[in-house]
């Protein structure tokens, strides 16, 4: 029988069981909500016991919880609601982890997704996904990706001149051809507003906020967006446009974000900006906010929940307009890690150990940087539990080393885990946001395979990469056979 006495519980793996504190947002959680320990002392994730996934599907592998995703979902829907007296949509920012399952379940919790490539706008159509809730971002979209936008009737986020300019010229030849078609096969008649682009306009809000510089995007040394002095001139031009229908405003400041200050001076300054464009003719019908939500990726960090965030939001926005009289827009936000980070976890198989006495003792895994490039890229900080020894007390500290050939493919540094050894399955926390997303082939490892857990049950929702995968865009010219 295991002991949960609770100075053990403290000293152990289960101190970051979530079942303690069902009253916090899955954002501010290490394990997702489902997480217990069971009769096994072992880890236990949507009712399906982590070592047993191991050895079904292999590992690395990805974890989801399908509760924790749809959970966070329908927080951000739920504040939403209460907070803001408009309409509202919630995006999911699907660079997060943009794959058909994902996408497939945020939709069925009735949120849009934000999309910043082809390939993600791709996805979301695949997924099922109804273009009029996609929004397509990015800094430079290529003519490709705007056509492929334009003719899916999704949202384009203007976020510069030349893409504004390509924008005009690609939706004229657009409609014309569809006019054109239309006529020849006297189908239905065609309707300017439907086959219109409809745009929203992103620009830098010049909000500092405290967080690592490469994720910070709304101060006004950024590349996305207008800068807030070219406004009155973008506006001039869009209200020229036929061929164009002009929507609302976006801005984001930047992520994982833990105060909230930044959130509440974005309001006003969007909303000035509505009441200028409306003096252009153009109306704000939509506001979008961005995301940025921080989770704890370890128990120091401190975000707000996901419903104080909506709150500071929506109240904030509601007030600036009140103030401003400039009628409420729907409001938009698209947050990505706070509602997919939470909701995995990557379990690894132990291998090697290096003793360097007196220094350091390194634990291999047989995954690292291609999986997870958050710690190299960023210094993110993680934690782990050896998934079958949940309640063993933590008294070796060591460093969980990736199998890069790289010194720097360390995942987590003077962590406190139970003694370990290999075959030892360890599991990685709040890996869910810009890992798989964020994976490569380095060294050509194939990357993970991913599964949905949820009562009992796992769906594989990524297969395994093989060495066949790897091979699969090789070219090997005949001469050199
Ligand atoms: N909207 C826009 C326009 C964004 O650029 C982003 C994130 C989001 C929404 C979603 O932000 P979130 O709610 O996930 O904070 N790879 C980095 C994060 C890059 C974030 C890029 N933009 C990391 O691993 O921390």
């Amino acid at each position: 029988m295991v002991s949960t006495h609770p100075a053990r519980v403290q000293n152990s793996a289960r101190q970051y069981l979530s079942s303690d504190r069902p009253d916090r947002s899955p954002n501010q959680q290490l394990l997702p909500l489902t997480a217990r320990a069971n009769s096994q002392d072992s880890l236990e994730i949507g009712g399906c016991e982590v070592t047993a996934l191991v050895q079904q599907f292999g590992s690395p592998l990805y974890i989801l919880d399908e509760n924790t995703l749809r959970t966070a979902c329908q927080q951000y829907r739920q504040a939403l609601e209460r907070y803001y007296p408009g309409a509202f949509q919630v995006l999911y920012a699907s660079k997060a982890w943009s794959c058909l399952a994902v996408c497939a379940i945020a939709a069925s919790e009735g949120l849009g997704i934000d999309v910043v490539s082809g390939g993600e706008l791709y996805t979301a159509l695949q997924a099922g996904v109804s273009p009029e809730k996609i929004y397509f971002h990015g800094n430079n979209k290529s003519v490709d990706e705007l056509n492929f936008a334009i003719e899916a009737g999704c949202r384009i986020v203007v976020d510069n001149w030349w893409e504004l300019q390509t924008l005009v010229n690609l939706s004229a030849t657009y409609q014309q051809q569809k006019s054109n078609l239309d006529a020849a096969s006297e189908t239905a008649l065609w309707t300017s507003t439907e086959t219109k682009t409809q745009i929203l306009l992103r620009f830098t809000p010049g909000i500092e906020c405290h967080t690592h510089e490469y994720i910070r995007t709304g101060h006004l040394d950024s590349k996305f967006g207008f800068d807030p002095n070219q406004l009155d001139e973008v506006f001039t031009f869009v209200s020229q446009q036929p061929t164009l229908q002009f929507l609302g405003l976006h801005a984001h400041i930047g992520s994982q974000i833990f105060e909230r200050q930044p959130h509440r001076d974005l309001a006003p300054v969007m909303v000035e900006w509505c009441s200028k464009a409306a003096s252009y003719g153009l109306p704000v019908a939509e506001l979008n906010v961005g995301g940025g939500l921080g989770i704890s990726y370890t128990e120091a960090d401190d975000p707000p929940s996901i419903e104080e965030w909506v709150k500071e939001v929506a109240e904030a926005v509601a007030a600036a307009c009140q103030e401003r009289q400039v009628p409420l827009p729907k409001l938009l936000c698209e947050p990505g890690r706070s509602l997919i980070g939470p909701a995995c976890v990557t379990a690894y198989t132990v291998g090697s150990q290096k003793v360097v006495p007196e220094i350091r003792t390194y634990i291999a895994v047989d995954g690292g940087m291609s999986d997870n490039p958050r710690p190299i890229t960023y210094q993110s900080q993680y934690r782990a539990a050896i998934a079958n020894k949940m309640s063993a007390p933590l008294t070796e500290t060591v460093t969980i080393a990736g199998k890069h050939c790289e010194s720097g493919d360390i995942l987590i540094k003077d962590i406190k885990l139970p003694p370990t050894e290999a075959g030892d399955i360890l599991v990685v926390m709040a890996t869910g946001a810009y890992n798989y997303s964020m994976a490569s082939n380095y060294n050509r490892l194939a990357r993970p395979a991913a599964v949905l857990v949820n009562n009992g049950e796992a769906h594989p929702i990524l297969q395994r990469e093989t060495y066949q995968d790897l091979l699969r865009q090789d070219c090997l010219p005949e001469r050199l056979i």
